[in-house]
Parts: structure tokens; C-alpha cells; sequence
């Protein structure tokens, strides 16, 4: 049975070759990064108040003039293809239906232009990597704005690729080599090895205005995420010249940062370790959020990413003052499992998972939540 995000991974796992899943699945070096940002969700506890009219809960949220139906987005993720052929349309389609936002991915399979054909056009965000190779950002920028996008996220916690050591070991970098274990693996899961032969290797249609795939060696580049070291805050300057909509960075942690965000003039900022993936000593995200928050003290909104896999997670990133929240894998997790009704299930579950935690804290509305909800503190059991 499907009842919640964790099910969807163990569906995901038994459907996905084990180099597909793990690619999704791990994080950094010793992943612990990765396990502390649910460890520490699930160590912080909210404060129910009692006799609140919840006799109808809303959930919504309102972000640079857009209305989100609930308060998550789902983030950007590479290699959707890999996953199901066509699954950042997918993705961006279920997004679409549940009213709430989709960012695609610099490394996506699916042409930016081709996502334009859904009904909110301004909730599809498009998410930024700065490779050497500068001119590839300008055109993927020029592009997303003559698309309508509705934000650009620029990813800054990516100057060098985390140490992905189940990505070492499963051999998975660009020319693929086939090694017998490889074989068997996609021997043992036919579903996903007939989707891909129909569906056709997935390539990064982005890195090109025509579409065409580039080089492999531009296709290896962006998967070993070869990116550009040199930039730095005055960058911003070089991407604010070609878009002139909200521009978010995502992957702050340190609250300075956050100060010179804002100085700036940057739209907003997401709080992310790249979902353990990056740097492996990186505090949690929701550890890191509260002196962000302080730091930013209301003067621009701050979403947060990294371990959310219960309605009850968003909750306490919102009472802690998050305005949203990305979901990363488990929403691939349902594409996985179930091509884009699998993304619609996940998004939907997570949103009735919110709405049951808001009754359950007494919370109408967002706006109702707030710190007095959280638990300062564990009480120690003495
Ligand atoms: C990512 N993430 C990511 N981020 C980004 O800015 N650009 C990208 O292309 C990708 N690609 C990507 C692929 C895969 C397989 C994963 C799991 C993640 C990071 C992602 O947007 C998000 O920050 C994390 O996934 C959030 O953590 P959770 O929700 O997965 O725990």
C-alpha cells in the first residue's frame, strides 16, 4: 500500500535499476547530511493549541503576485528522464494541476519551451547552473524569459560536484560504460529498460538554443556538474542585466550570506544543502533556517528544501517562518512509481498531510502558524 512519501521510495527502489535509484536516493560521502536533514525534522516538535475553528483549513500560499495552492513547490531535479522518458513534463504537468510550482532543472531532459503549453504558465521556475562555458547560461536565461518563466533560481552551492561515492561505485558518468553487474541490473527491471528503448536515452536538451545535445563532452561536463568557480556576488550584476524577474539563490546557509542577498537587491532565498548532496559536513536545512530567517528579519521571502517527506515537516518550516517549502525526491519517487499520476499522488498526500497537521495544531491558515508553535527546546526525560 501507497500511503506515504517513504512507500513511494520503496516503490521507487524495486522499480528503478539500482544506478537509476541510487543516483536519486544518495547524497554525499557519508550521507550524513542527507540523514540529518530528516533526523532533525523529526527531532523538532510542534505545540498543538486547542479550540480553534478548523472547520475549514486552507493551505495556500501567495509568492510574487502568484497564488500557490499549497505551500510547496517541487524543486528542481536533473535526470528526470532517467527516471521516465518525458518526466520533467510530468513533473511540471502534476505541479500544474495541484497549483503549486515547478522548477526545471538546467540539467532537465525536456526543452525548456515545450513546458509552456500548461495552464500557469508563471508557476513554472526555471532553476540556473553557471557552467565554464558562460554563454550556456545567458541563452538558458534569454530563453526562460522569452518562455515566461516566472522566477530564476540560481543554484550557488554547486561550485564543485559533492563526492557521490554510490555514483562512483555504479560507474555512472558520461561515456556510460556497460559492465555485467550494469546488465543484470537492467535485465532485472524490463518496465523501465522497454520505456527508455521507446522513450529514447534522455540527453540535456537544454544546453543548446536548437535543442540539439552538444557535445558529450558538454553532456559529460553538466553531468559531473563542471561548473563556473568564479562566480561570485558580482555576478549577480551579469544575470540581473538579462533577467529582470524574481531571482531567487538556492543553497544559502550561512546567514551573512543572507545579508548580502538581500543588499543585493536578490528576490528571495532557498535554504538547501542540496539535499545532502553536496557538502557533507553542511548542517541540516531546517537547522540552518532560523538564522537565516533572523537574518533576512522579513525583508524577503525564504523557502527551504532538504528532507520533507511528511506534511507535518512543511508545517514546522512554516512555524518557524519559511514562506514555502521544495520537495525534492519525493515527487520523483511518484514519477517512478507511477509516470505523472504517481507525481499527483505524492503531491496529494502531502497536501492532506498538511492540512490534517494544521486542523491538528489548530492553524485555519498559514498565516496562523508561528514560532509559539515549535518546541524550543526537547524536554530532556529525566
Ligand atoms: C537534485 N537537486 C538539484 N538542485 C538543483 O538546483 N538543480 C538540479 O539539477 C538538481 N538535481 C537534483 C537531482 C536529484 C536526483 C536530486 C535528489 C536532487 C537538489 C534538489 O533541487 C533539492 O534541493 C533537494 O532534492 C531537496 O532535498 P530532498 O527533498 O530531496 O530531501
Amino acid at each position: 500500500m501507497l500511503l506515504n512519501s517513504h512507500d513511494y521510495g520503496r516503490e521507487a527502489r524495486r522499480r528503478l535499476p539500482r544506478f537509476v535509484y541510487e543516483y536519486l536516493a544518495g547524497g554525499a560521502e557519508d550521507e550524513h547530511c542527507l540523514r540529518r536533514n530528516s533526523e532533525d525534522l523529526a527531532r523538532l516538535q510542534l505545540l498543538p493549541t486547542c479550540l480553534r475553528d478548523t472547520s475549514s483549513v486552507d493551505p495556500a500560499i501567495e509568492l510574487f503576485g502568484r497564488r500557490w495552492q499549497a505551500p510547496f513547490a517541487l524543486a528542481p531535479i536533473g535526470l528526470c528522464g532517467l527516471v521516465r522518458p518525458g518526466g520533467d513534463r510530468m513533473m511540471a504537468q502534476a505541479a500544474a494541476g495541484a497549483g503549486v510550482p515547478h522548477v526545471l532543472s538546467t540539467a532537465s531532459n525536456v526543452r525548456l519551451e515545450a513546458l509552456h503549453d500548461g495552464p500557469a504558465p508563471a508557476l513554472q521556475w526555471m532553476q540556473l547552473y553557471v557552467m565554464s562555458e558562460r554563454s550556456i547560461a545567458e541563452q538558458i536565461v534569454r530563453r526562460a524569459k522569452a518562455a515566461g518563466f516566472g522566477a530564476l533560481v540560481l543554484t550557488v552551492d554547486v561550485p564543485v560536484s559533492g563526492a557521490r561515492e554510490r555514483d562512483a561505485r555504479n560507474h555512472f558518468r558520461l561515456p556510460f560504460r556497460l559492465t555485467p553487474r550494469l546488465v543484470l541490473d537492467l535485465l532485472r527491471h524490463p518496465g523501465w529498460l522497454w520505456r527508455l528503448a521507446r522513450g529514447g536515452a534522455p540527453s540535456f536538451v537544454n544546453m543548446s538554443a536548437d535543442g540539439a545535445p552538444g557535445s558529450t563532452q558538454a553532456q559529460a561536463a553538466l553531468l559531473a556538474r563542471e561548473m563556473d568557480r568564479r562566480l561570485d556576488w558580482d555576478s549577480l550584476h551579469w544575470l540581473r542585466r538579462l533577467w529582470d524577474g524574481p531571482l531567487l539563490l538556492k543553497g544559502v546557509l550561512h546567514p551573512a550570506d543572507a545579508r548580502r542577498a538581500l543588499a543585493q537587491g536578490v528576490d528571495g532565498l532557498i535554504v538547501s544543502n542540496h539535499g545532502g548532496r553536496q557538502f557533507d559536513a553542511a548542517p541540516s536545512a531546517i537547522a540552518a533556517l532560523p538564522a537565516v530567517l533572523d537574518a533576512v528579519d522579513g525583508r524577503m521571502p525564504v523557502l527551504v528544501d532538504g528532507g520533507f517527506r511528511r506534511g507535518s515537516d512543511v508545517v514546522k518550516a512554516l512555524a518557524l517562518g519559511a514562506k514555502g517549502v521544495l520537495l525534492g525526491r519525493p515527487p520523483v519517487y511518484g514519477l517512478a512509481s507511477g509516470g505523472e499520476q504517481g507525481v499527483a499522488a505524492v503531491v496529494a498526500l502531502l497536501r492532506q498531510e498538511i492540512e490534517r497537521s494544521m486542523v491538528l495544531l489548530g492553524a485555519a491558515s498559514i498565516g496562523d502558524l508561528g514560532r509559539h508553535h515549535v518546541m524550543a527546546a526537547i524536554p530532556s526525560h529525566t
